[in-house]
């Protein structure tokens, strides 16, 4: 009976149900959603709860919400969202979502929250291949290497993470760098169609066709303007192909940073081959190293484009090899720490030389800050920024020529939440100091990437003034009162 006049979120019943003064945050929303949902609503101390904390990839993360909600399908995350938007409209104050995808975003509260309410969407792992397999359709919880282990036997694939365990959600909301980025753009730009559960509770499709502003909205626009819940993505021809990792002693470093500026001019431009470059002071054995991971989208050994990395010598560990995507995506989530602290910060630009060694040296005298802190990998990653060429059809703000541009990442990880304040205060420094020096050089994009951006950085700012008023009127238009604004807080709102 309850659940039944709960599901009309009459304004009139959520008060009587409300009272005056039980209004606190957490329990209240959770009881509506255990009465509406039941045995989708998991408490502390259950093995369920507890996997879901457990499950997310930093610490940072590693939360204590009142509930967590594991919707089975589009339709309960309508439910959900109808009825906590309804206790938002009355009293704000009581609602503190977040919306969970794969769990692998560094920004504490981005997807988990204490006291509140979260959705972890990882029950919708559907993945469906069309028949005539131009299109696949995954649910928004699904993991990459999920989808890959489907596609790859088909000799088919789609834009997606590089890295196994990294959602949908949060990674096609926010952009996405794939391996096949110089060729396909942005990941998000490999979408066609999302099923959004809207603030109302509504779900809809968005697409070229339908609802378009709020399909572009959510193409960078991360958790601000629904629940996505299903996304269809375009596939592509793939087999398997060249990939890797190599790890050198610090004194190729001048060869390295040769080798990434040569591979990044546009004269040596090819769509099928990726690199990270790779700079890191790995704590525990202190030392500097650099490690280059390359691939090149089709089975050959010796592409000219990686030439520049991979006539370098003296490598200590070579996993160069041909291979499957899943194969590539396993052997990057082994080479990550595990049960860590994290924070990613990230600033792009046009590279030439001179610059990157500059930045290099900044980085190298900024490792003695941090050599004390336990389990520290300390590093400064540099990659080709996706390009648009497919069009620019997505929230970001750039242009093709965007594929010219170094997006320059510092990733940290460490294990002592004593240590957060120094390397928050250490990477902030440095990456306000990288971009002073590429400002200087006329060289700075104020392009942040949101999937690699920290707390104290504004990447929705960086879309550029048409692209950022646009968001706000897709905000508008499809959440009229803001809840996905302040009753889902964390991550990088509009404000
Ligand atoms: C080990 C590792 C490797 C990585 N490799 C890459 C890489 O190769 N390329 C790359 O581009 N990035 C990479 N990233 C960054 C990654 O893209 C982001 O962390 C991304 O946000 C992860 O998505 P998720 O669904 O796993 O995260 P979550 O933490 O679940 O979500 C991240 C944000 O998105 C929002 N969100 C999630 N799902 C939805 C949804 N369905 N609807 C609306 N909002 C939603 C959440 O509220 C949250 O604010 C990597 C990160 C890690 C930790
Ligand atoms: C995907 O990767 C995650 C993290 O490495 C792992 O836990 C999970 O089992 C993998 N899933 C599949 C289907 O391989
Ligand atoms: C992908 O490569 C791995 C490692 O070689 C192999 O075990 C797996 O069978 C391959 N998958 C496909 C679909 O070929
Ligand atoms: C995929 O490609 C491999 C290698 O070319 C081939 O042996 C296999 O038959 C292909 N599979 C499908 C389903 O096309
Ligand atoms: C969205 O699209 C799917 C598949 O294309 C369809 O089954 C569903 O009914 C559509 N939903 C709405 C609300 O239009
Ligand atoms: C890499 O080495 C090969 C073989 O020595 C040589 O032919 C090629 O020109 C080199 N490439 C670059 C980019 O230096
Ligand atoms: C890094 O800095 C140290 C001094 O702190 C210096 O000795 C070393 O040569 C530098 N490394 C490189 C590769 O420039
Ligand atoms: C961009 O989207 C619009 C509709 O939203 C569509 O008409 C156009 O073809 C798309 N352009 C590209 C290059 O995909
Ligand atoms: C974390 O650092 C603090 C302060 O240095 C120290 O007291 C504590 O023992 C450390 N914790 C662990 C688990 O090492
Ligand atoms: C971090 O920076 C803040 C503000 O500049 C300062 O107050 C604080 O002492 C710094 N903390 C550490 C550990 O460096
Ligand atoms: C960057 O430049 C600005 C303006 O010149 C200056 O105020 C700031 O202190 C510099 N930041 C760093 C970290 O060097």
């Amino acid at each position: 009976m309850l659940v039944a006049r709960l599901t009309d979120y009459s304004t009139t019943l959520l008060f009587l149900l409300l009272g005056r003064d039980s209004a606190n945050t957490g329990s209240l929303p959770c009881s509506t959603l255990s009465n509406l949902l039941p045995r989708k609503v998991s408490y502390p101390a259950s093995s369920s709860y507890t996997s879901s904390i457990l499950s997310y990839f930093f610490l940072q993360e590693h939360l204590a919400p009142a509930c967590i909600l594991t919707p089975s399908s589009t339709s309960d995350v309508a439910i959900a969202i109808a009825a906590l938007s309804s206790i938002h409209s009355i009293y704000p104050a009581a609602i503190d979502l977040s919306i969970r995808s794969g769990g692998h975003s560094p920004v504490k509260g981005a997807a988990n929250n204490n006291g509140g309410i979260t959705i972890d969407l990882r029950a919708l792992d559907s993945i469906d291949v069309s028949q005539d397999q131009t299109v696949v359709s995954v649910g928004a919880g699904t993991l990459w290497n999920a989808t890959y282990a489907k596609l790859d036997p088909l000799n088919i694939s789609v834009s997606g993470g590089r890295v196994a365990g990294i959602g949908a959600g949060g990674f096609l909301t926010g952009g996405g760098i794939s391996f096949f980025s110089p060729q396909r753009g942005w990941a998000c730009d490999g979408v066609i169609g999302m099923e959004v559960v809207l603030a109302s509770g509504k779900v809809v499709n968005a697409s070229a066709q339908s609802h378009p502003d709020l399909f572009q909205a959510l193409k960078g626009g991360s958790n601000n303007f629904g629940v996505v819940t299903r996304f269809e993505l375009a596939t592509f021809a793939l087999g398997d192909f060249l990939g890797g990792a190599r790890i050198f002693p610090s004194s190729t470093v001048p060869q390295q940073l040769q080798a990434f500026n040569t591979f990044m001019q546009p004269e040596n431009f090819d769509e099928k081959a990726t690199a990270i470059s790779g700079y890191i002071y790995d704590g525990p054995i202190g030392q500097q190293l650099v490690s280059i991971e390359v691939e090149y989208s089709l089975p050959v050994l010796d592409p000219v484009a990686l030439q520049p990395f991979l006539n370098i010598s003296g490598a200590l560990i070579d996993s160069m090899r041909i291979s499957n995507l899943s194969d590539f995506t396993s052997e990057l989530a082994t080479d990550q720490a595990l049960n860590s602290r994290g924070i990613y910060v990230n600033t792009v630009f046009s590279p030439t030389l001179a610059v990157l060694e500059e930045i290099y040296a900044l980085w190298n005298s900024s490792i003695p800050l941090i050599t004390g802190i336990d389990n520290v990998q300390y590093g400064l990653l540099l990659q080709r920024l996706p390009a648009t060429i497919l069009g620019n059809n997505n929230s970001l703000g750039l242009g093709p020529s965007a594929v010219f541009d170094t997006l320059c990442l510092l990733s940290v990880t460490w294990t002592n939440a004593t240590d957060d304040e120094l390397i928050y205060n250490t990477t902030q420094t440095l990456i306000n100091q990288i971009s002073n020096v590429t400002k200087a050089a006329c060289l700075f994009n104020d392009f942040e990437y949101l999937n690699y951006a920290a707390f104290f950085q504004d990447p929705l700012d960086g879309y550029g003034t048409a692209n950022f008023d646009n968001l706000i009127t897709a905000s508008k238009q499809y959440d009229p009162l803001g809840f996905f604004q302040s009753g889902v807080p964390g991550g990088f709102k509009l404000k």
